[in-house]
């Protein structure tokens, strides 16, 4: 029987109680394969603060340094809102992303035909069916550039952030796109500003030798300027996105909305091996946390993102996505995503349901 060992970090408020359903889900889908997956809690976030004085312990990096994939709730809270910037919970994220090696941030947005009422734009565009996959840089570029203050010559305070990309982190990116597109509708956008910025020139120049090597898919480019105005005139247009890395943050926030709710959109960060770590978008949610009120459904299918690229269990990911369609078409819902005519459930009650799809 396959074995694999998977990391899990609950955190804190909803993360807990999303990530204690995701489990069940995965061991009923694990059983069905004959796959023993082998769990280990551990702590970090708020929680982590708690027991051990830091965010991000590091026996907490070994464990998911030594496991197949990591699945991630979320962290943060009020609690530790007082806290300095490197106490802070979320210290944790940026500690388990470079700590890890995870350069690629993979986010797929997609809407349910169930849920379309949900989705703030008009009707008429999302008709036309939104199924796309923005491919986030994660570890270079502007976030982690050379930075720093200075005072010109006329003793004005001045700052500047460096925007630093080289080959091979371009080339390495955009073949997580290539190769995600090959199983998808096999067309790429390079996202870019390279009206502008040089290295967006760069960006390009890559890309399109990579590119050679993919035959199969179709490339185009767009400035990210028009692209931040596509994504409501027009998503589906879009199939997959690559993008550096403060581009992509801001356009992932921009399309996760199109959906309607935070709560349906799972996450992976990912690196060359097949080693991944999977989230939910959402973050603790410390306003509904505890009330049974969280919709679990997007760390459910970061579940079956885990399934398909660490684990190379794509027929696994599959029946987690169709439980999850399956439970929306007989017209259950959590409060986030409830509209009239729908019947609403709380977190555990929506997990069984899934279970039993
Ligand atoms: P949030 O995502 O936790 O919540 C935003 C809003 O969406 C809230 O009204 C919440 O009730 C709702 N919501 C979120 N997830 C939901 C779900 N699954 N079902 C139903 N409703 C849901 O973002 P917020 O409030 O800005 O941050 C709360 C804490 O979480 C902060 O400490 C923040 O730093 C942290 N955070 C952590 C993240 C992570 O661990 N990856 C990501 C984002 C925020
Ligand atoms: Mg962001």
């Amino acid at each position: 029987m396959k074995e694999f060992d998977i990391a899990v970090i609950p955190g804190d408020g909803i993360g807990v109680e999303v990530t204690a359903i995701a489990l069940k889900v995965m061991e009923k889908v694990a059983a069905k394969y004959d796959v023993r997956l082998a769990f280990t809690e551990v702590l970090a976030g708020g929680c982590a603060i708690d027991t051990y004085g830091e965010p991000l312990p590091d026996s907490t990096l070994e464990t998911c340094q030594n496991s197949d994939a990591v699945l991630l709730g979320a962290v943060g809270g009020p609690k530790w809102d007082h806290l300095g910037g490197n106490q802070r919970p979320e210290k944790a994220l940026l500690g388990l992303r470079s700590g890890l090696g995870l350069y690629a941030n993979l986010r797929p947005v997609k809407i349910y035909d169930e849920l379309k009422g949900a989705s703030p734009l008009k009707d008429s565009i999302i008709e036309q069916g939104v199924d796309l996959l923005i491919v986030r840089e994660l570890t270079g570029g502007i976030y982690f550039g050379e930075r720093g203050r200075t005072t010109t010559d006329e003793g004005y305070a001045s700052a500047f952030d460096s925007e630093v990309y080289n080959e091979f982190e371009i080339a390495r990116i955009a073949k997580n796109a290539f190769e995600a597109a090959r199983l998808r509708q096999k067309k790429v956008t390079l996202v870019d500003k390279a009206n502008i910025l040089e290295s967006s020139r760069l960006w390009r120049e890559v890309v399109v030798k990579v590119a050679k090597h993919y035959p199969d898919v179709e490339l185009n480019y767009m400035y990210v300027d028009n692209a931040a105005m596509q994504l409501v005139k027009n998503p589906a247009q879009f199939d997959v996105i690559v993008t550096s890395n403060m581009f992509g943050d801001i356009l992932s926030d921009e399309a996760s909305m199109i959906t309607g709710s935070i709560g349906m959109l799972a996450s992976s960060s990912v690196r060359q091996d097949s080693f991944g770590m999977y989230e939910p978008i959402h973050g603790s949610a410390p306003d509904i946390a505890g009330k049974d009120l969280a919709n679990p459904l997007a760390q459910i299918l970061s579940a079956a993102m885990l399934f398909e690229y660490s684990l190379g269990m794509s027929e696994a990911a599959r029946d987690i996505e169709n439980a999850v369609q399956s439970v929306l078409k007989q017209g259950y819902r959590t409060g986030d995503i409830w509209t009239e005519g729908t019947e609403k459930v709380g977190t555990t009650r929506m997990g069984d349901l899934v279970l039993a799809a």
